[in-house]
């Protein structure tokens, strides 16, 4: 069953910028840019650690999350994968070695959820 749940005020997602937030025992990250909020799991589709805490730090740079641990790339606004496990903490790794970091796992997207702004406050759909 989907359920709305208020994220916080718009205020605390300042424009331009990746937040990491936990709402209940869900992990998400909220991108406020130009006017729009878009909201997906605080979860790398690749060994599910978080993207916003890790050896490489928070990496966000116009809408593209990069996962701190092996350098995957993410459009943030629609969950796309944009790079696959290209190395480690922000170094890139020679082509070789990325499939034994890989670990066999495929390219996958961001899990987004629906994300609404009413009223000065954030709002997302969970299931
Ligand atoms: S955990 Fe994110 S790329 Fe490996």
């Amino acid at each position: 069953m989907s359920t709305e749940v208020r994220v916080g005020s718009l205020f605390n997602f300042p424009d331009g910028e990746l937040t990491g937030v936990a709402v209940g025992r869900h992990r998400l990250i909220v991108e406020h840019k130009e006017n729009e909020v878009h909201i997906a799991r605080n979860r790398c589709p690749h060994l599910g650690f978080s993207l916003t805490r890790g050896p490489g730090g928070l990496r966000y740079q116009d809408g593209v999350v990069q996962c701190p641990w092996h350098n995957s790339r993410f459009d943030v606004s629609t969950g796309e994968n944009l790079d696959w496990v290209t190395g480690f903490a922000g170094r890139q790794m020679p082509s070789w070695s990325r499939s034994l970091i890989g670990l066999g796992r495929r390219p996958r997207g961001l899990d987004t959820l629906s994300a609404t702004v009413r009223d000065g406050d954030v709002y997302v759909i969970i299931d």
